[in-house]
């Protein structure tokens, strides 16, 4: 039987003390950041009773959920939520996966001072691990003297927003337990506002088990793997020897800024032994590909004229029912993590390369210089949606687009 799942989400202006005895004026669900974890399964029924008791407007966008466009968290589809007010969001949950929620009204400001949290699906089949946990990568940029570093300097712009202080759920490269011998089920969001994180768990081999809108058809084996701002990645972790020590490490990446730094979020401290109950990862379920690499595009994104298009541009609008093929080009020398809002798409090919495996998607790094073409079919969910550059930077510049869902 579907629950109804009843959360009440109170966002406020609170301290947010991310290390031992550092403390920003944060914004935060519930005072805490990460905002607590909403968790349901297939079918059931979220409702949120957002009250705002920031000094500023809000409202929240429940990030990879097919839900209806009027339940979409834009300021398309709703007025902001101004303080003092309330807003009920209610939407079925229709999909397994690792979502996430966040502040869709100055994201630059409000999701760096911490305004998001995980939602967790699961539905009926779940790979069975030792352990799950929610892993939300972020960071914060403070100046000289440990203040938040002010919003809209003209060099962040472009380059997007990115601080020295690694965090994961909220803390500064914390300590995380796991038990020798055990293997567990990482949900890991990129919830920072620009950061590209190439993960590395200490060079240790890991299985991908699933990416933005769940499961995979089957595990795949890496060591390292980009999650851009507004991914998921689920993946299969351990087993480890007792009392090894593990660091969580973003690997040198250059995403049009020069390659960056080795950088620590977190370390793992594998404690005493504990017996395994994971024998297969799960059972697996196969992805029909919507269209084959090559299929001739239906529409072509620009990016770089999107991202000098200043601010809310319009597209066209697309039918229900009608498959899209969505051709990304982007000549600019950055990549850019293109969302769509509200809908899962596959990725056909990068440069006319297929990608390893067919995976639903409502985040895709488009490579500097590069074409890449996504296909997907939208359901009947008729309204306003849109699609931006997840780098909240480049959004709030609007390099982003409404566009109309119609019957
Ligand atoms: Cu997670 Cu419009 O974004
Ligand atoms: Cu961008």
């Amino acid at each position: 039987m579907p629950d109804v799942v009843s959360v009440e989400l109170d966002a406020q202006e609170v301290p947010w003390e991310f290390a031992p005895g550092r403390t920003i004026p944060g914004f935060a669900f519930n005072g805490e950041v990460p905002g607590p974890t909403i968790e349901a399964n297939v079918g059931d029924t979220i409702e949120v009773r957002l009250k705002n008791s920031l000094p500023q407007a809000t409202t929240v966008h429940w990030h990879g959920i097919r839900l209806p466009a009027d339940m979409d968290g834009t300021g398309a589809v709703q007025r902001a939520v101004e303080p003092g007010e309330t807003f009920t969001y209610r939407f079925v949950v229709p999909d397994a996966g690792t979502f996430w929620y966040h502040s869709h009204t100055n994201e630059t400001e409000q999701i760096e001072r911490g305004l998001y949290g995980p939602l967790i699906v699961r539905g009926a089949d779940e790979p069975k691990l030792d352990r799950e946990r929610v892993v939300l990568l972020d960071d914060l940029k403070l100046d000289a003297e440990g203040n938040v570093s002010p919003f809209g300097d003209s060099h962040e712009h472009h380059a997007g927003r990115e601080g020295e202080i690694r965090l994961v759920n909220g803390r500064q490269e914390p300590e995380l337990e796991i038990a020798g011998g055990q293997v567990e089920r990482w949900r890991i969001v990129n919830a920072a506002n620009t950061k590209y994180v190439r993960l590395s768990i200490g060079g240790r081999p890991f299985s991908i088990i699933g990416t933005d809108a769940g499961l995979l058809s089957e595990p795949r084996e890496a060591k390292e793997v980009l999650v851009t701002p507004g991914e998921r990645v689920e993946l299969a972790v351990g087993p480890f020897n007792e009392d090894e020590r593990i660091e969580i490490e973003a690997l040198p990446y250059d995403r049009g800024q020069g390659e960056s730094e080795r950088e620590r979020f977190a370390t793992v401290r594998v404690g005493p032994s504990a017996p395994s109950r994971v024998t297969a990862l799960g059972s697996w379920i196969p992805i029909e590909p919507l269209a084959s690499a090559g299929t001739e595009p239906t529409r072509t994104i620009d990016m770089k004229a999107l991202m000098h298009g200043g601010h809310a541009q319009r597209d066209d609008p697309v039918r229900v029912g009608e498959l899209q093929v969505w051709e990304l080009v982007n000549e600019t020398g950055s990549d850019h993590p293109f969302h769509l809002h509200g809908f899962f798409f596959q990725v056909l090919d990068v440069d006319g390369e297929p990608p390893q495996v067919v995976s639903w998607e409502d985040t895709v790094n488009v490579p500097k210089k590069s074409r890449l073409r996504i296909a997907w079919l939208p359901d009947d969910r008729p309204g306003q949606w849109m699609y931006h550059c997840h780098i909240l930077e480049h959004h709030a510049m609007g390099m982003m687009a409404h566009f109309e869902v119609v019957r």
